[in-house]
């Protein structure tokens, strides 16, 4: 097949950058990476980019294309080739380009390393020498956050680290919840503590672009939002983020709705809450805040509360409670039947040959 990419060149040592149109016959199954080989070998050997495993594994070949991180080794060229369309192929964001498709990866290093990604052993081995065993529901809170092949592509993706290079981003606090959640690890608390600090969990905007964007499933924001849910059920809940979502969680059960009218006096206090009434008046004026008192109660209010009392009798609290979250949500979208695969009917796609739709197309 005939396949045309543009590719940012760029040389950090003379600031040169320039897209350059390139246009190759590459086999039907060809990925971005086979492609870029094609490009290296045959038309353009100055050509930089990261390559090792060639099969998701490594990590390495993490780039944008049309302004999207992927892996290049799991980029099929078929579709993109048929459709006519000529992808603009670049650098991942959020880190220093080294040369045309090179990052340096270095910042991110560093925040993996901030986290302290490694076990801090405190379990009482089993005296009869077996190994430590942990239980599957255990198990489940950090099994997505274990698939983590550290490719940046959710880093590249990261509004929050756009406005603050210093925030602590979605790969690193994945990986801390990795550790969170692991009964072997003794350092639960000191590392909520770290992780809520500034820079940390509480500025994550919610974009959601590291779960959409991760290839590996990890579900980054998912991660941190274990967090936020472990460091309050640890009573970490100094940062307004945390005090943020409490009253949330407060305001579905008493009313039955989200009152963020009261968030400010809520989780910011009188002083502040007075210095800033000009403002509220100003958002009531033009409609976009509700200041009416008493608030308004929601008719099915009582359904809020039997949740929340369905949540702690289970003691559900933290990231368990999003964990079961995550499987009822993945039970709706793949249509669960009672007995039948575990994860739902159709949670593991049927692989598509070159020229056939994927399931569900028309
Ligand atoms: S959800 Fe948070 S961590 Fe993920 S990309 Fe958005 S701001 Fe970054
Ligand atoms: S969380 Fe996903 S996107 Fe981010 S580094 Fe890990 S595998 Fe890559
Ligand atoms: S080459 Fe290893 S993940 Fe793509």
């Amino acid at each position: 097949m005939q396949v045309a990419l543009k590719i940012w060149r760029y040389d950090s040592s003379t600031g040169e950058r320039a897209l350059r149109d390139y246009e190759i016959d590459a086999p039907e199954e060809a990925t971005l990476l086979d492609c870029l080989d094609i490009v290296k070998d045959r038309h353009d050997g100055s050509l930089a980019y990261r390559k090792s495993c060639r099969m998701m594994i490594c990590g390495s070949c993490g780039m944008r294309v049309d302004g999207a991180a992927v892996l290049a080794c799991k980029t099929r060229m078929y579709d993109i080739a048929q459709e006519g369309r000529i992808p603009v192929i670049s650098a991942m964001g959020n880190l220093p380009v080294v040369k045309d498709l090179v990052v340096d990866m270095e910042p991110f290093w560093d925040k993996f390393k901030a986290i302290k990604p490694y076990l801090q052993p405190g379990y009482e081995r089993p005296e009869d020498g077996k190994e430590y065993r942990i239980e599957q529901q255990r198990m489940n809170v950090i099994h997505k956050e274990s698939l983590c092949i550290n490719c940046g592509c959710c880093v590249s993706e990261c509004n929050a680290m756009e406005s603050d290079p210093e925030f602590l981003g979605p790969q690193a606090l994945a990986k801390g919840m990795r550790f969170v959640g692991d009964p072997r690890d003794a350092a639960t608390v000191e590392r909520l503590e770290e992780y809520s600090g500034q820079h940390g969990i509480w500025e994550c905007t919610r974009c959601f672009f590291c779960n959409e964007r991760c290839p590996k499933g990890v579900d980054p924001r998912d991660a941190i939002a274990k967090l936020g849910a472990e460091a309050i059920s640890h009573g970490i809940d100094r940062d307004m983020g945390a005090k943020h979502a409490k009253w949330f969680i407060r305001s579905t059960e008493t009313t039955g709705w989200l009152r963020e009218t009261e968030l400010v006096p809520k989780t910011q206090g009188v002083v502040s809450s007075i210095k800033q009434m000009k403002f509220a008046f100003s958002l009531a004026r033009h409609s976009k805040a509700g200041l009416e008192f008493p608030p308004h109660i929601a008719k099915d209010v009582k359904e809020a509360r039997d949740l929340r009392k369905i949540v702690k009798a289970q003691d559900r609290q933290g990231a368990l409670g999003h964990v079961q979250g995550e499987h009822a949500l993945s039970k709706l979208a793949h249509g669960y039947e009672e007995g039948g695969d575990p994860y739902g009917p159709g949670s593991f796609a049927r692989p598509y040959l070159p020229g056939e739709k994927e399931e569900g197309e028309a």
